[in-house]
């Protein structure tokens, strides 16, 4: 496979090599770039985006980062975006005006939203912007009037969010005493003109009037909007979402600005998302290809298309963070350092593939041309491109692929969509340099499904696309590999270490300890007595049942005894009123010898002798069918008998592919190009197919993945008039580390409302394992020994795989504590090992721990599900016992 995305400038290395690096400034030695630097203080362009001005606080930040720039004996251009949440309401309410809909909340919205933050600055909101808002009204009356919004009305409407909130911002700094010039940006940028309105570009050359026009103001501080300018023909127009860093880049070209500092809600670029990886380390250099490259395939810090401007006029960029001013941030530059290196592994989600099979059309003369001229009259940009002698495939943001341009490539070859997918790209300087070491990162890649695999032709990515769900495992993943010991200057601390004492950075509100933290004592007696141990939290496994049995759409739920068979789990859930879901005979068996009898119990055995279903059938289960081969085989067993069917509703999900159950790559279910024959072989045996099952994978964290998987089976419920009951299946997931999303479980309920108007007469079930007891256990293990071995430094435990084999089996990640230490930051990068004799016994690869020292008690997290329950006595060692609280 070949060709690839190339985005930003395409320059041999050898050249730049022998030309030599340029050394990149740092922040003591950026020099001015102003021409006449001895006359007039250079510019500092400093863009500040919604976040950095909404609140006062932010406000009191920005006015003493710029005293510091006057100080420093610069001249600040400030840039503003609106405030946050305000361009969310201006779409809205242009929606409103557009769709004949009532305008007034959203305008109400508005005009509260900046009421409350002028009164916090301590303005009156109709004094320093009455004529602005009025304006907007006006506008939004006109737009509802007519029932719709031009592209011209709608950049006019837009862009009130700017002018606002700068209005706010230059009145408060004059208030404080800094004198402040409020300048409108459409006065200073001037679009190409001839483009969208919406989607503006504007030069960048230098501006030797506006330089003058600037030099003669008598304010030493400038303030004016991002996002917007005004195009030739004198209408506003909007640099697109995210425009108020071009803004401020644009306007450093036209000043030939010192440098330009984008002031936000992150301290800098990061070698991963430091939200999904708290591991990520700080970018402190950058070239500018590199931050392109970067900003392009997913860091959301910089708009990509801000960089051409800065790199044009070799114009340094800082990005900086408002809420900590005291980090040093990431510097972007000309070149840093020639040498190759993987700079950063990102991902973008939301992206179909589509592949055009041209069999049969081999050689043919413009087969290419021919494809993209399709694409082009459906205006759709190709992102990445794969070709095969019989092949073609290409990538496209957004998910939704229209049907209209299906039909026409139809015309020339076989199209087929793969989507949603995700991208997820190495980023660095001269990867095909140092393909060879990345052999254990290509290895990773085995466990996933790669449907295309691009190197860009200017070497700064190699992406691969996989399905969506497994993006974020990959990428975590693969930092670990790459990152965890990483050494240089470019690389500055990891967000964990930075924000260890305040716990997260950003505005998500702390949340309540978890169980194990309040009940340490507890813990540190079930470890005395012996570890390791799995210990499991009857209140936290409770909690979770009761979320679900709140779920308004489902009325029935079974618990999936696999995840965790311990007897005292099974008499919580019981007595909460819930059934089961087996797949043996052993678990049926256990639940009769708990219960006296079996319970209400879904049996779903697969590829299962013979005497299973007998057993099954004996015990008083519901049995569920997932493949025609019993019926066909052994008719008399099910003759006249009431069933569930399975069925593999094609396309899966899962945190790993070895959980996905629905595809042709798994053994589960029957395919949907059967059920016409399990139709006719129902008939035949006189078989009652009362529930129709789907379930289709495990650790989903996607709340709508049920609501699809309800509508599949009312559909196939049409064919068997005896369906009562569709069963969801299971496979609710929960996160796998502190601070990372959730499943939305009231999402799921809501994406079951419109399913449930059209469709009262099914009961919904749903079958959760992990769910409900995940997260009420933790495995305790003592530290036996501590070793360094070359660079790597290895914790050993007294657990191995033989207690816990998730992470050898699926590399999955499970957050480790050393509970004697909480109150420790991190201070070593350490592999926890376990005891067995497999290079895979890792429990936690690059963990981040305190100094830790044999006897130390670790706490292996949301261990509940899958843990004990897949353990074994390899080597024979016992596993991990088991104790409640
Ligand atoms: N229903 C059926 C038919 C299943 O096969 C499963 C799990 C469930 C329900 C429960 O799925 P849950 O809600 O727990 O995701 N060992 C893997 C998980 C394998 C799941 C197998 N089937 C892991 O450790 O992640």
């Amino acid at each position: 496979m070949a060709g690839g995305r190339d985005k930003g400038r395409v320059e041999p290395e050898w050249e730049e090599d022998d030309r030599g690096w340029r050394d990149p400034p740092t922040q003591d030695t950026l020099e001015p770039a102003w021409p006449g630097g001895d006359m007039n203080p250079p510019w500092v362009v400093l863009k500040f985006g919604g976040t950095s001005v909404t609140t006062v606080q932010n406000w009191e930040r920005i006015e003493s980062v710029l005293r510091e720039r006057l100080d420093e004996g610069v001249q600040p251009v400030v840039v503003c975006s609106a405030l946050s949440r305000v361009s969310d309401a201006l779409e809205r309410l242009l929606d409103a005006a557009a769709g004949g809909k009532d305008i007034l909340p959203a305008l109400r919205f508005l005009v509260d939203r900046h009421a409350e933050q002028a009164e916090a600055m301590g303005l009156d909101l109709a004094k320093e912007a009455g004529d602005l808002l009025q304006d907007l009204e006006r506008l939004a009356h006109g737009a509802s009037l007519i029932g719709e919004a031009s592209h011209r009305l709608r950049a006019r409407i837009m862009s009130a969010g700017e002018l606002i909130s700068t209005r706010l911002g230059a009145a408060w700094l004059n208030a404080r005493g800094m004198e402040v010039s409020w300048q409108d940006a459409r006065e200073i940028l001037r679009s190409r003109g001839g483009e969208d309105l919406l989607q503006a570009t504007c030069a960048y050359e230098a501006d030797a009037a506006l330089q003058e026009r600037f030099a003669s103001l008598e304010q030493p501080v400038v303030i004016t909007q991002g996002f917007i300018a005004r195009d030739p023909k004198g209408d506003t127009v909007l640099l697109g979402r995210g425009g108020s860093d071009t803004s401020a880049t644009t306007l450093a070209a036209m000043l030939q600005a010192q440098r330009v500092e984008i002031w936000t809600d992150v301290p800098g670029m990061f070698t991963a998302n430091p939200r999904q990886v708290p591991a990520a380390r700080l970018l402190r250099r950058l070239d500018y290809d590199e931050a392109q490259e970067l900003a392009t395939t997913g860091a959301t810090v910089l708009h990509p298309r801000c960089i051409p401007p800065v790199r044009e006029h070799g114009i340094p960029l800082q990005v900086r963070c408002t809420t900590h001013p005291q980090l040093p941030g990431t510097l972007v530059t000309a070149v840093a350092d020639g040498s190759p290196r993987v700079k950063a592994v990102s991902h973008r989600k939301g992206i179909a593939l589509v592949s055009m099979n041209t069999v049969g059309m081999w050689h043919q003369v413009g087969f290419l041309a021919d494809a993209f001229a399709l694409f082009k009259k459906h205006g759709l940009s190709v992102d990445l491109v794969a070709t095969s002698e019989s092949s073609v495939t290409v990538s496209l943001d957004g998910a939704q692929v229209p049907e209209a341009l299906l039909t026409d490539l139809a015309t020339i070859c076989r199209p087929r969509v793969i989507a949603p997918v995700a991208a997820v790209s190495l980023v660095g300087r001269r990867i095909r340099a140092i393909l060879h070491r990345l052999g254990p990162v290509v290895e990773r890649f085995e466990e996933h499904r790669v449907h295309l695999l691009s190197q860009a032709a200017s070497d700064l990515n190699l992406t691969v696309v996989v399905d969506e769900d497994q993006a974020e495992p990959l990428v975590a993943a693969l930092h670990a590999l790459l990152f965890s010991e990483v050494e240089g200057d470019d690389f500055g601390e990891s967000w964990e270490t930075l924000f260890a004492a305040e716990g997260s950075v950003g505005e998500e509100a702390p949340s309540a300890p978890p169980w194990w933290e309040e009940k340490l004592d507890a813990l540190r007696q079930i470890a005395a007595e012996g570890s390791p141990a799995y210990v499991y939290d009857l209140a936290t496994a409770e909690g979770a049942a009761r979320d679900l049995l709140s779920l308004r759409n489902i009325d029935r739920l079974l618990y999936a005894v696999k995840a965790n068979p311990n007897p005292e789990l099974l008499r919580l859930f019981h007595g909460l009123g819930l059934g089961f879901e087996c797949v043996s005979p052993g678990e049926l068996e256990h639940l009769v010898a708990l219960f006296g009898e079996l319970p209400p119990t879904l049996f779903t055995p697969n590829f299962a002798p013979r005497e299973d279903y007998e057993r099954g059938f004996e015990l008083g289960a519901q049995v569920t069918l997932d493949s025609l081969f019993p019926l066909e085989h052994w008719p008399d067993l099910f003759r006249q008998r009431e069933v569930f069917v399975r069925i593999d509703p094609g396309r899966g999900r899962g945190h790993h592919r070895f959980v996905v159950t629905a595809g042709s790559q798994s053994k589960f279910g029957i395919p949907l190009e059967e059920v016409e024959r399990l139709q006719q072989l129902a008939e035949r045996h006189e078989l009652r197919v009362v529930g129709l099952h789907a379930h289709a994978g495990s650790g989903i964290l996607e709340a709508t993945a049920w609501r699809e998987k309800a509508d599949l089976l009312a559909q196939i419920a049409t064919l068997f008039p005896d369906v009562q009951t569709l069963d969801l299946g299971g496979g609710l997931g929960v996160p796998d580390r502190a601070g990372r999303p959730a499943l939305d479980v009231e999402a799921l309920d809501a994406s079951l409302d419109h399913f449930r108007e059209d469709n009262q007469d099914f009961a919904l079930w749903l079958e959760p394992g992990r769910f409900l007891v995940a997260q009420a256990g933790v495995l305790l293990t003592r530290v036996t020994q501590v070793k360094r071995k070359g660079e790597r430094t290895y914790i050993g435990v007294d657990a191995g795989m033989n207690s816990l084999i998730r992470p050898a089996l699926y590399g999955a990640w499970h957050d480790i504590v050393n509970l004697d230490r909480l109150d420790q930051p991190g201070a070593i990068t350490a592999d926890i090992v376990g005891p067995i004799c497999e290079t895979g016994d890792v429990l936690g690869h690059g963990r981040h721990l305190p100094e830790t020292s044999p006897g130390d008690l670790l706490a292996i997290l949301t261990t509940g599900a899958y843990g004990r329950a897949m353990s074994s006595t390899y080597n024979l060692r016992e596993p991990a016992r088991e104790a409640l609280l």
